[in-house]
């Protein structure tokens, strides 16, 4: 995710499609248009969004373009290097030891790296797992994860299972997930001083994708809505610009996933880590135009309707909106914590201990991978772990330095 080339939505400089590309990008601009016409001329941002990243073979992460690494449109953690899904395996391995289950789920595991890096770790520590379960909503990352585990790990190959929808209950294990909630849809708020509107698609009539901002239907959203002018009045002070609107994003599919995780899981834990903030920081009065991005080719900008299905879009996590969801379901919130300080209490010193400075081209390549991943102004500060756990608080080196959750 970092990394990338700050472009001020000048798409004018963005890299052009191949027409191949450029008509696979028509097909799903024809397919969203088609819902918004069926849909008296309007949908929810939330759902442009999910069609734009998951409509069947035609979405961002549905159909087959390459989206992660040096030549895709962006780059997480474990792309970057194998020391983040090592540490996530240490973690792991504790994990075991205070719950007794041996059974690993990753939800949305991308091109299949963290699985393989860390089931490496994991057997380097004699630790497998007597099982690696995967749930991936795109059947292309799906099959690429496949391939990637039958090449690089076959002799772990069997350890592997796809699942097509959550286990069911109860389910005992550990869940994981790197920059999965970020992925999910998002619903997007417009805030007036006295008016709370809910920003929709809609097409203008040469057929492009305009916003339409209207009374939200759906009751949650308002009540989340009215909870964030709360916050706002408590922060007055923060900002005073009256008349100015306010945009800003709501994950609903987050916390009810996060709801019905907890009703499936008997007994263990769930790792997340993504980027994000708590509620106060992610509602702040200045941060008026909300977390939403999108990446195409390591441009980042904020135009959502640019080339759909060709580009990513995200939103930053609200954090304390999770750990509500959890605690409101049974969980336990056991730690949260930024990913450098989950890093560098988590095992990242000892897996490192060992390099050897005269090797210089791979001493100084690690060094520029633990600078990506912990420096604040690189992942370090904004990407937070969070730690929620069934039955028992459970206890992890990688929140020792710092547990930040009573700010959630
Ligand atoms: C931003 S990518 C992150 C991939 C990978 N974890 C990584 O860190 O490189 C999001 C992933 O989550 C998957 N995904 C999104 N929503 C999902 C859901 N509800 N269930 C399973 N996978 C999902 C996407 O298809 C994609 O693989």
């Amino acid at each position: 995710m970092p990394k990338e080339t700050k472009t001020n939505s000048n798409q004018n400089t963005f890299p052009e499609p191949s027409s191949e590309t450029k008509a696979h990008s028509d097909r799903l601009k024809i397919l969203i248009q088609e819902k918004i016409k069926a849909n008296n001329g309007k949908i929810t941002f939330a759902d442009y969004m999910n069609l734009a990243l998951y409509a069947p073979g035609l979405g961002y992460y549905s159909a087959g373009l390459k989206k992660f690494g040096q030549q895709g449109d962006f780059i997480t953690a474990p792309e970057i290097s194998p020391i983040f899904s090592q540490c996530l395996a240490l973690q792991c391995i504790q994990i075991m030891q205070q719950t007794q289950q041996l059974v690993l789920l990753e939800v949305g595991a991308g091109s299949g790296v963290m699985a393989i890096e860390l089931i490496l770790e994991l057997e380097k520590q004699s630790q497998l797992p007597e099982q690696y379960l995967i749930l991936e909503l795109s059947a292309d990352l799906r099959e690429r994860q496949h391939q990637a585990i039958q090449t690089r790990i076959p002799h772990l190959s069997d350890r592997f299972v796809w699942l097509d929808s959550l286990p069911d209950k109860p389910f005992n294990g550990i869940i994981i997930a790197n920059e999965l909630l970020d992925a999910m849809p998002v619903h997007l708020l417009k805030l007036d001083s006295d008016v709370i509107l809910e920003r929709y698609v809609s097409m203008s009539e040469a057929g492009h994708f305009i916003w339409q901002d209207a009374a939200p239907k759906n009751n949650r959203l308002k009540k989340i809505a009215d909870e964030i002018k709360s916050l706002h009045h408590d922060q007055a002070h923060l900002n005073d610009k009256p008349g100015t609107s306010y945009i800003t994003e709501v994950n609903l599919q987050a916390i009810d996933w996060v709801k019905t995780i907890a009703d499936i899981l008997g007994s263990g834990a769930i790792l997340l880590v993504d980027y994000g903030y708590t509620a106060l920081e992610y509602y702040h009065p200045q941060r008026s135009m909300g977390t939403l991005m999108c990446h195409y080719q390591h441009h980042r900008h904020d135009d959502p309707f640019y080339l759909p299905g060709l580009q990513d879009i995200t939103a930053h996590v609200n954090f304390s909106s999770i750990a509500h969801a959890a605690t409101d379901s049974g969980l336990i919130v056991c730690g949260f914590t930024t990913q450098a300080h989950f890093l560098m209490a988590g095992g990242l010193v000892e897996l490192t201990r060992d390099l050897n400075p005269d090797d210089v081209l791979h001493f100084s390549e690690v060094a520029r991978q633990i600078k990506i991943l912990t420096l604040p102004e690189e992942m370090g500060e904004l990407f937070k772990v969070i730690l929620l756990a069934k039955d028992k608080r459970l206890s992890l080196p990688a929140f020792q330095f710092k547990n930040f959750q009573n700010r959630l």
